[in-house]
């Protein structure tokens, strides 16, 4: 079984069975030969006999100068530079164009894309799904099993370990959309990312490099896996940790899927300069987000965040934002617990009653001076907000003034 399988452990019942039957085919396991003559023929019918001539034989390799290795996936896939066979059944198939124009494989291979075992030329091996091989073929067979929508989905995650600090990359839906929710739910808030981001929860700089025996799947109800523990923490951090404050978000099964495969693709790195897109070294914040991140980090609501209030609540007038928005914005606490409690903010906090009670008491503790203190920054918060709907409303008079002049 892979037990050291970076990415996946295949214990399905359906995996389990296809390696054992791998294990004692060895031998007899095709190698590439086969294939050439098959190719040759191909090409004899489609294209006439003097092409077929072409046709290399034996090992065929790429040799990545810059990382100084090979892929041999060429001795079987022999169809991938060929024109007009599109078409053709694999290994014998054209390549999709697109990827090989902006990667090129004699400078990149094949493997870094795909996965695989590039110095085999037989198979299983070839397609990584051996012991000890960490770097699976990312198949269509895998993409099945974990249901996933896109085809070459999976690959992406490959994608994005030269891509990671692209904003955005063609080709790549899933981890696009992943980086998007990354900034719009702000996992920074509580987890560094490339060395920017608080420390509330672990720092997923590396994440990808977790090894399947660090991984307790105890509590997984579908089949023990990393994309299957990532994917289930996602969608129930409390499941998995039932003290975690790490929120639930609501991510449908697409969204956590296209998550899990951007943090699987954060892990340490081992590719040339040479192959790495450039401007490829450091994590570019936009400036609105750095802006949102000093905030949420420096400004005047940093307790709020410290304290993990701002898990449930915004406190709108200090620019404190959350993701799940579960208890009211802070921003107008002290008008709204008079109104809403009969009793003042600072009564309310050192005397919680319904959900607060709830927080306050098994979640989130805090002294008789951090409850002043909060009860103070909730005092400022309210006259910031106050001013600012001043401010607000004397711009909307000022509109009116001006329209009912004319
Ligand atoms: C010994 C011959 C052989 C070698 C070497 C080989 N392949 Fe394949 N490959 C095949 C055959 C046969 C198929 C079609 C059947 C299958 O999918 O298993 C295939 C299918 C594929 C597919 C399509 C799979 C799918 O259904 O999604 C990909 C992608 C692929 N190979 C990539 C590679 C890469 C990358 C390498 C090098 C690491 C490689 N192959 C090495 C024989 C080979
Ligand atoms: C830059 C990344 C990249 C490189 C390098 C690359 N490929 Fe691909 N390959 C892709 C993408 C993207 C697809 C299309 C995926 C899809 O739509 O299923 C693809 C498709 C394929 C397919 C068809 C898979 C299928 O299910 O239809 C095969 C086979 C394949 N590549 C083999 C190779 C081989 C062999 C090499 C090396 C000579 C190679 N690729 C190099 C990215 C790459
Ligand atoms: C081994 C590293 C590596 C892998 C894996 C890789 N790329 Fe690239 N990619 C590059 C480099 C290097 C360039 C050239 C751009 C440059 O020099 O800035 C590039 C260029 C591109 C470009 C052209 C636009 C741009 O950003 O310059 C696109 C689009 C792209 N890659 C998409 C993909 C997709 C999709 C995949 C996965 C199927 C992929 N890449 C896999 C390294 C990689
Ligand atoms: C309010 C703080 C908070 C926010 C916001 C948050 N997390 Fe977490 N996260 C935690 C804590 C605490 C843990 C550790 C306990 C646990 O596993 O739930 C954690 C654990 C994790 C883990 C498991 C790490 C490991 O090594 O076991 C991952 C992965 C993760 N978070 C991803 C995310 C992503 C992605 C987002 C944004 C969509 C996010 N988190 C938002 C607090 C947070
Ligand atoms: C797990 C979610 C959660 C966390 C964390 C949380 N709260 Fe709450 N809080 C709520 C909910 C839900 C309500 C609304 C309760 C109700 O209506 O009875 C609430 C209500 C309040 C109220 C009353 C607001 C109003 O307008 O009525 C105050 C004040 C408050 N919380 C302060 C805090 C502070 C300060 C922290 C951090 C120390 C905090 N909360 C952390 C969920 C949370």
């Amino acid at each position: 079984m892979f037990n050291r399988d970076t990415f996946f452990v295949y214990v399905s019942g359906i995996s389990v069975v296809l390696i054992l039957a791998f294990a004692g085919y060895d031998d007899a396991a095709p190698g590439y030969k086969h294939y050439q003559d098959e190719f040759r023929s191909i090409v004899s019918e489609k294209f006439g006999p003097e092409k077929a001539a072409f046709v290399p034989s034996g090992v065929q390799q790429i040799w990545i100068e810059s990382a100084n290795k090979v892929d041999r996936c060429v001795s079987c896939h022999l169809g991938v530079t060929w024109e007009g066979l599109e078409n053709e059944r694999q290994p014998y198939a054209s390549h999709p164009k697109e990827p090989l124009e902006n990667h090129p494989i004699d400078k990149f291979g094949c493997t870094y894309c795909h996965g695989g075992q590039g110095f085999a030329a037989k198979l299983p091996d070839a397609h990584g799904w051996v012991k000890h091989w960490e770097e699976p073929l990312l198949d269509s067979t895998l993409e099945e099993e974990y249901q996933l929508a896109k085809k070459g989905g999976f690959m992406q995650m490959r994608c994005n370990t030269c891509h990671r600090y692209d904003r955005e990359t063609e080709g790549a839906d899933y981890i696009n959309r992943a980086k998007a929710l990354v900034s719009e739910k702000g996992c920074r808030a509580c987890h560094t990312i490339n060395g920017r981001g608080g420390s509330i929860g672990p720092d997923l700089t590396e994440i990808g490099s977790k090894t399947s025996e660090q991984y307790d799947y105890g509590r997984l109800t579908t089949f023990p896996s990393i994309f299957n523990w990532q994917v289930a923490h996602l969608q129930n951090p409390k499941s998995f940790a039932p003290d975690t404050i790490m929120p639930d978000f609501g991510f449908n099964s697409e969204d956590a899927k296209a998550l899990t495969l951007l943090l699987m693709s954060w892990r340490k790195r081992d590719i040339p300069l040479e192959l790495l897109p450039n401007g490829a070294f450091g994590d570019k914040p936009t400036p609105e987000e750095l802006e949102r991140d000093r905030i949420m980090l420096e400004g005047e609501g940093r307790f709020f965040v410290e304290k993990t209030c701002f898990v449930c609540h915004d406190v709108s007038s200090l620019g404190i934002i959350s993701a799940t928005k579960i208890g009211p914005d802070l921003a107008i606490a002290v008008e709204d617990v008079q109104r809403r409690f009969g009793r003042t903010l600072d009564d309310f906090l050192h005397n919680p009653s319904g959900t607060m009670s709830v927080v306050l008491s098994r979640q989130i503790s805090l002294t008789e001076e951090e409850i002043d203190e909060a009860v103070r920054l909730l005092e400022h918060a309210y006259e910031v907000h106050k001013s600012l709907e001043e401010k607000q409303g004397k711009e909307n008079g000022n509109v009116e003034d001006s329209s009912a002049g004319h």
